[in-house]
């Protein structure tokens, strides 16, 4: 079978997804292109890949790429997702799928014309710690999950966090604390298979976290997703105070299935994983705390090379097989992008209004959708004479 040409969009996390392309021979994954509009990022991007360069995006459309990997600006996907999909390119997405209520539908629209695969490629569900996860969860050891964690905590240094975000309109200057929500709420979804349907969020404001940049947003949210099982996680945004970290656990009604945070430089995590039954689970010789070090499932040893975790890796596979069977993703297809960006985005208004709840519509119910069709608002710089909202809970 011939192996699937990618074009990427954005040389900074895109030369990440480059390499894992262009080293993943087996995942029938091979890099055609790359694109961005900075010289300095396409010289970059030479040293490291010998593939045909672009700098406008509607050039490299007109080659004979399958599929586009958007690793542009955070705010930016959507409007490019189209464009491609309408091209009759295959559609790979990063976080944020859409940066409006009205993108996140006209998202949707765009998938069911065209016909076209998309996957929204959140990779922090695939780390051996996730996998490990979701399998103990699908054996209903700790029951039904009622509550969940899920915390992405990554703070940087000024000098770091100017040098990733430049010029004072840069999205990293603009993002609301609550924006930044899929690495917490995705891998949550991807364990339990529960869906957001309800959120209520609060953010908190310190200006002593931006000290020494451009930045006027906030260091934290913290989020309560009602979930379409009845069950509430508690997730953050991207939280840039506290110990660099992601963290996740589940409560069911038997016990809990936890990764516990490390601050040795385990990002992941201590590699362990820890599972508690109560007494509610009838066999005596299973009320225990266990503690285990997973492994990664059989035949994906190559995970392990794979950016972000091993993330990087599954997200191509699953990306492959949506393509080759017209199906859409596993995890996750475009309703469930849809969805996580409007927790980020009603998250945002729920903590502008003192944490009052919004309901998150269902993508696939054509009427709840279309209730957003005109809804621009965003809380980034734009050009395009849409309603800024503000990035701050602090006026
Ligand atoms: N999943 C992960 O682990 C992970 C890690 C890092 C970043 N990301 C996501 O990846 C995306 C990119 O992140 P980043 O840190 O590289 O952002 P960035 O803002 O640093 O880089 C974006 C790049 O895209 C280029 N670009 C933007 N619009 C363009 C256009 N119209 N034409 C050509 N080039 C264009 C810019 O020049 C820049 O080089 C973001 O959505 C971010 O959230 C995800």
């Amino acid at each position: 079978m011939k192996p699937v040409k990618l074009g990427i969009l954005g040389a900074r996390r895109g030369l990440a997804f480059a390499g894992s392309a262009s080293h993943g021979k087996s995942q029938e994954l091979e890099l055609s292109c790359i694109c961005d509009f900075s010289d300095s990022k396409l010289e970059k991007a030479a040293k490291e890949f010998n593939v045909a360069l672009f700098s406008d995006f509607d050039e490299m459309l007109k080659t004979d790429i399958d599929a586009v990997v958007l690793a542009n600006y955070f705010h930016e996907h959507a409007p490019f997702a189209i464009k491609a999909m309408k091209a009759g390119k295959h559609v790979i997405s990063e976080t944020i799928p859409a940066a409006t209520m009205a993108e996140a539908v006209a998202l949707c629209e765009a998938v069911e014309e065209t016909g076209m695969t998309y996957m929204f490629a959140e990779n922090y569900p695939f780390t051996k710690m996730g996998l490990a996860m979701k399998s103990e969860y699908e054996n209903e050891i700790i029951g039904r999950a009622i509550y969940a964690d899920g915390e992405y905590i990554h703070p940087l240094d000024p000098v770091k966090f100017n040098e990733i975000a430049p010029g004072a309109n840069h999205w990293r200057n603009w993002i609301p604390s609550t924006y930044y929500s899929t690495h917490a709420l995705a891998p949550l979804m991807f364990i339990t298979g529960a869906k957001p349907v309800r959120v209520n969020a609060l953010s908190i404001s310190d200006e002593s976290v931006s000290a020494g940049t451009a930045r006027r947003n906030d260091p934290l949210a913290i989020i309560l997703c009602t979930m379409d099982n009845g069950s509430v996680f508690r997730i953050t945004g991207w939280g840039t105070a506290g110990g660099h970290s992601v963290w996740y656990r589940v409560i069911g009604t038997k016990g809990t299935i936890e990764a516990p945070r490390s601050y040795d430089g385990g990002y992941f995590g201590n590699g362990q994983l820890n599972i508690t039954l109560n007494e509610l689970e009838p066999d005596i010789s299973l009320r225990r705390v266990s503690s285990y070090k997973p492994e990664w499932p059989k035949g994906a040893e190559e995970a392990q090379k794979a950016g972000h975790g091993g993330g990087d890796y599954f997200m191509n596979k699953m990306f492959i097989e949506a393509i080759r069977s017209g199906s859409h993703p596993k995890h996750f297809n475009v309703y469930d992008g849809a969805a996580m960006s409007a927790v980020a985005i009603l998250s945002w208004r729920s903590a502008l209004s003192g944490g009052i709840p919004f309901n998150i519509p269902d993508f696939k119910n054509i009427n709840e959708r279309t209730t957003f069709k005109n809804d621009y608002s965003t809380p980034f710089p734009n050009d395009k004479g849409r309603p800024l909202i503000q990035p701050s809970v602090n006026t």
